[in-house]
């Protein structure tokens, strides 16, 4: 769904017609209408503005927000029980402006990073390692952003954590890639951002749910006093099913990592306080 005519008419032909050389078989639609999506169960929100060069994630936060509010009160009034995964940026504070604006649970409003941003560190470690992207199990925490926080600790390639296998400077190295991963696409695009890695993110995050996998996947997550932090939007590893968030999972982290954590969360807060919303508890 789209608001420009034709656009996701169009988009929806040229994906259906892939439809025989890939083996699959569904039914898939394009509209420009709302009413069309009714009783959805899940519901991927990716619209906004995009970053154009030299923009932070969080410079879209303004006008990001009210599309985002629009766009989840008309999902929301045709769609009451669909899970809500949202791409948006500013991540974190958009999943929370969507939970906030649904009255969802918490468990129905996910935000996408960690699948992401752990897909772009497993490449580049693939790279440097020159192993297979399908070994590595990438640990990314925090907010989608500047304040991701990445535990190289818990990062492991077939059961190896990554600060046995590299040195801390090319780990370095590494992480701010990571983070800097987003941004460097849209300074080559000029007009757009990341799409084939998002979608493919967020389709497996999809997938968890309406399989009901029970995968645990890094998620931007609501929490309510996990790892300390309460009403807040942070990626955290969660259990995807079909309820959507069905656990969210506490890992162990250190001190510093911890703190890491927290700064990120406070720099969430910024960004919701920023969007004067009412402040009560979602
Ligand atoms: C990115 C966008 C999807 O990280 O936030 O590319």
């Amino acid at each position: 769904m789209d608001i420009v005519p034709g656009l996701p008419q169009g988009k929806a032909l040229d994906i259906l017609q892939s439809a025989p050389t890939l083996n699959f078989d569904t039914s898939i639609m394009g509209t420009n209408s709302y009413q069309e999506t009714a009783g959805s169960e899940v519901v991927i929100i990716t619209a906004g503005l995009f970053r154009t060069p030299g923009m932070t994630r969080d410079e879209l936060l303004l006008a990001n927000m009210k599309i985002v509010a629009e766009v989840t009160s008309n999902v929301v009034s045709y769609s009451p029980e669909c899970i809500i995964i949202m791409v948006t940026n500013p991540l974190d504070a958009m999943t929370y402006l969507a939970i906030q604006t649904s009255k969802f649970p918490r468990n129905r409003v996910i935000g996408l990073s960690g699948v992401l941003d752990g897909a772009r560190l497993s490449s580049f470690i693939a790279a440097e390692l020159k192993v297979s992207v399908a070994d590595i199990s990438a640990c990314v925490l925090g907010a989608h952003g500047r304040d991701m926080v990445v535990i190289p600790r818990l990062t492991t390639v077939k059961g190896t954590p990554l600060t046995k296998l590299l040195p801390q400077e090319t780990i370095d190295k590494l992480v701010e890639h990571t983070i800097l991963g987003g941004r460097e696409i849209v300074d080559l695009l000029k007009t757009g951002s990341a799409f084939y890695a998002p979608s493919a993110a967020v389709a497996r995050m999809a997938e968890a749910i309406v399989l009901d996998k029970k995968e645990i996947l890094p998620c931007a997550a609501y929490l309510q006093g996990e790892y300390g932090i309460k009403d807040t939007v942070i990626g955290v590893p969660v259990r995807l099913g079909k309820s959507g968030i069905e656990q969210i999972i506490e890992l162990e982290l250190t001190t510093e990592e911890k703190q890491a954590l927290n700064n990120s969360a406070e720099a969430v807060r910024k960004l919701v306080k920023a969007m004067k919303l009412d402040q009560k508890e979602v």
